[in-house]
């Protein structure tokens, strides 16, 4: 079985704050210790550029953001933690979607739209103050998502629309150029709460009412000591519903934890004793997480060498994939006749696949030409089924399956473009 690849971006722009927590880190971190399951995180800070244009925000966020993600505990070894600008490949990717990308279809995006929509209700010119950053976010975020062909991508509602014009891109360049990316999926956590913020409403930067997750504990006490709640005195009987200091608890706490709190609301528990086993609650959670990202806070040199092996780790696909993607819409070598349809003669000395096994027990194949030089060397296999399957998916898939298949596969050392032409002979129709 295939893994299911999840991959998910966080737009460095701010301090992560208790709803990022609840919402996406810490469903995000559970889930990435689920088998089966191959999980990309990464800093997506070319897309805080379009909001941002403060550079030193742009890093302490970066650091901030990096720093809560590897406190609540996303484990750089098991998953792949990177950020987007030190993937030069997703740029590059951004401008191959870009050119099968409709105009109109953006012109649809809904961040772009209520730009336009609030410059046109107030007669000024529609496209006033709107960056082609903008405009162009669905197209960055597409490439995010195909340059490791995600199946699913986590993501609240506001970003469905997103996924669904990545999808579009996945298939207007795979009807044009072959089969290169997965469509993705959004896929949307029912069961994760929205967190209120103080004021009641959906905890937000924008609306300038969050908790910060890591506030040292006195802010912490004091934060939540501000969270609105009605006049009712000590004594009297309060409502759960509403509530944002007992959504809060909720999403922190067990059910019975949870069912002592109703009870107590019920017996008129006063808002102040509320505020403290709230701030208790969260505090117990947070404590051991908040001491790692202290730590981490202090130690950039450490965050920025993991977010550089993540990025290495990312290019291993990226890189061999880029490749294949530049070859696939016409980017080659001009010295390359291999890559001209083939002809008679260069069918008659067709390259072949050996399968063997060596003393250790394992099985390998490699991809040798007509010549005898080597093509394509694998990496050893459990059992001869194995190393068979995957010989049929490169000659089924061709150089399209190369960073699928990455582990399995020893570096390259021959140019793309003629593995490429050899792998094609197979797939050819006789
Ligand atoms: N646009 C996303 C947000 O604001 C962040 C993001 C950028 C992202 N690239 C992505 C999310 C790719 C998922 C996949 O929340």
């Amino acid at each position: 079985m295939h893994p299911t690849r999840f991959l998910t971006g966080i737009t460095t722009s701010g301090t992560p704050h208790l709803g990022n927590y609840v919402g996406s880190i810490r469903p995000s971190v559970r889930a990435s210790l689920t088998a089966g399951v191959e999980s990309y995180y990464f800093l997506a800070d070319y897309h805080a550029l379009i909001k941002i244009d403060e550079p030193a925000r742009i890093q302490r966020s970066t650091l901030e953001i990096a720093a809560s993600w590897l406190a609540a505990g996303l484990d750089p070894e098991r998953v792949t933690f990177y950020r987007q600008s030190d993937v030069p490949e997703i740029p590059e990717l951004t401008w191959l979607l870009t050119c099968v990308t409709g105009k109109g279809v953006l012109n649809r995006a809904h961040a772009y739209k209520a730009a336009v929509d609030k410059n046109t209700a107030s007669d000024q010119d529609p496209d006033m103050d709107v960056t082609a950053g903008l405009f162009m976010y669905p197209v960055l975020m597409g490439a995010d998502i195909l340059m490791f062909n995600a199946h699913k991508v986590p993501v609240g509602r506001d970003q469905i629309q997103h996924i669904e014009m990545a999808r579009d891109m996945a298939n207007s360049f795979n009807h044009r150029y072959g089969e290169h990316f997965v469509p993705p999926q959004a896929a949307i956590e029912e069961s994760v709460a929205t967190l209120p913020g103080l004021d009641g409403r959906k905890m937000s930067k924008s609306y300038d009412n969050t908790i910060p997750l890591f506030a040292p504990r006195e802010q912490l006490k004091k934060l939540i000591a501000g969270i609105v709640t009605d006049s009712r005195a000590p004594g009297e009987a309060k409502d759960t519903e509403g509530s944002a200091l007992f959504q809060i608890y909720q999403a922190f706490a067990s059910d019975d934890e949870t069912q002592a709190l109703r009870t107590a609301y019920a017996e008129g528990i006063a808002w102040g004793e509320a505020k403290q086993i709230l701030f208790e609650r969260i505090d117990r959670e947070i404590a051991p997480m908040r001491e790692a990202y202290l730590a981490l806070m202090n130690n950039p040199a450490k965050i920025e060498t993991i977010l550089l092996a993540g990025a290495a780790k990312a290019r291993q696909q990226a890189t061999p994939f880029m490749a294949t993607l530049r070859h696939a819409v016409g980017l080659r070598r001009l010295a390359d006749q291999a890559t001209v349809a083939p002809t008679k003669s260069v069918k008659a000395a067709l390259p072949s696949f050996k399968q063997y096994r060596e003393a250790d027990g394992q099985f390998r194949f490699k991809l040798v030409d007509a010549q005898g030089r080597l093509l394509l060397q694998s990496c050893a296999f459990e059992s001869p089924k194995l190393a068979a399957q995957t010989i049929a998916r490169l000659q089924r898939e061709g150089t399209a399956v190369l960073g699928e298949l990455a582990h399995a596969l020893e570096p390259l050392t021959v140019d793309l473009a003629e593995l490429d032409a050899a792998l094609t002979l197979f797939s050819a129709p006789a």
